[in-house]
């Protein structure tokens, strides 16, 4: 029998297609890119799992089979089903679509997760919160300094929510900091209401159709580690948070200035910090610095260069004396030697760079 002070299931959505994150992307779904060493989509699973979660519901539909390859051979300790989408269904149609995968009574609380989300937030006290405010809907909530980029969610001085604005245009909307984090507790009962079969954006239709059905939605303020991994930056930032123990996991391999996985091969005098990972198979040479960066499997970062605040796609390499800072290389691209890359440049993987003119100390 259910146990109230227990959640069982929840419902993950991994089905968008990170086009803020390509071309990283369009090999590998968001959620599936290793973030401090293993697929990002399994911190918050085992998340879920040491906050009591049995069982999840992997709602898919961009790039689907790469999620059904991992999990079949993956033992996260939690039942983990997978749910996919013909077509993405949006927010809301990929949670209603995950109804008939569900096992839960209509009054028990299901636990939704965006699945590009980085945070600390204490589970068992939102669902218990939502248990004791017998709410409809509960929202996790927290505050950032600019909030256009995400859904606002203002609440009275009971907590409870007054209205959802998912990414406001204009000065009036902006009327809180207090955003929607990307998790939240649904009443089973409450998924059954999203129509079936068509697209349905949960933060613009079904929380702004709850508030004007009267529903009880209310929120909970957390304000400890959170992040959305959507864009590089955020992306490289979580995994070094998570490399040096500031952002919460149960899945970072260890905890350290660096993540050097099995199988890297890291110079003796090569620099390597800031929670930089250097995936497996990877290499990096003679006096190259690498601070603040991602290092996807095989890549390869040749003698001398300088990687920061980048994400250096599988298979890779960097030619000897480049410079990236918040640059993004695409899976099996190859950038000559000498180049300088930097701000938001994306290289496309298996695009070639010619050799560029920046000088190394090893070339005077
Ligand atoms: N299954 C499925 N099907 N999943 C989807 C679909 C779909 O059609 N569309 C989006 N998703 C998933 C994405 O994979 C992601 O994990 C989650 O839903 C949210 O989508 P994003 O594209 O990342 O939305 P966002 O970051 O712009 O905004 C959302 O997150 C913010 C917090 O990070 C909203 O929920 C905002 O209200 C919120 O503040
Ligand atoms: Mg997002």
């Amino acid at each position: 029998m259910w146990h109230p002070s227990r959640v069982t299931e929840a419902v993950l959505l991994v089905g968008g297609q990170g086009t803020r994150l390509r071309p990283l992307t369009i090999n590998t779904p968001k959620p599936m890119l290793p973030v401090a060493g293993v697929p990002f989509t399994v911190h918050q699973i085992t998340r879920a799992r040491d906050a009591g979660v049995t069982r999840i519901v992997l709602a898919t539909s961009y790039k689907a089979e790469v999620f059904r390859a991992f999990i079949d051979d993956a033992d996260l300790g939690i039942e983990v089903v997978i749910a996919t989408e013909d077509e993405p269904l949006g927010t809301g149609g990929a949670i209603r679509h995950a109804l008939p995968f569900l096992e839960s009574g209509p009054d028990e609380p299901v636990l939704i997760f965006n699945g590009d989300v980085l945070s600390g937030v204490h589970l068992e006290g939102l669902v218990a919160h939502h248990r004791d405010t017998a709410s409809d809907v509960t929202l996790y909530l927290t505050p950032v300094e600019d909030p256009r980029a995400y859904g606002l969610v203002p609440t009275d001085h009971d907590g409870r929510v007054t209205a959802f604005l998912e990414k406001p245009k204009t000065a009036e909307e902006i009327v809180t900091n207090n955003i929607n984090a990307g998790c939240y507790v649904f009443r089973r009962g409450l998924i059954d209401t999203i129509p079936a079969g068509r697209p349905v954006s949960v933060e613009r239709e079904t929380f702004p159709g709850l508030l004007a059905a009267d529903a009880l939605v209310t929120g909970v303020v957390d304000k400890g580690y959170w992040l959305d991994l959507g864009t590089p930056l955020s992306f490289v930032q979580g995994s070094c948070d998570l490399v040096l123990g500031a952002a919460p996991s149960p899945a970072v391999p260890s905890i350290g200035d660096f993540l050097e996985l099995p199988g890297a091969q890291v110079s003796p005098d090569a620099q390597v910090h800031s929670g930089s990972v250097i995936g497996s198979g990877a290499v990096v040479g003679s006096g190259a610095i690498v601070n603040g960066a991602v290092v996807f499997d095989g890549a390869e970062i040749a003698e001398g260069a300088h990687v920061v605040n980048s994400i250096v796609g599988v298979g890779a390499v960097v030619g000897a004396g480049s410079v990236l800072r918040g640059a993004v290389i695409g899976d099996g691209a190859v950038i000559g030697r000498g180049n300088e890359l930097l701000d938001g440049v994306r290289v496309w993987p298996g695009a070639e760079l010619a050799d560029g003119s920046v000088r190394f100390s090893s070339d005077a």
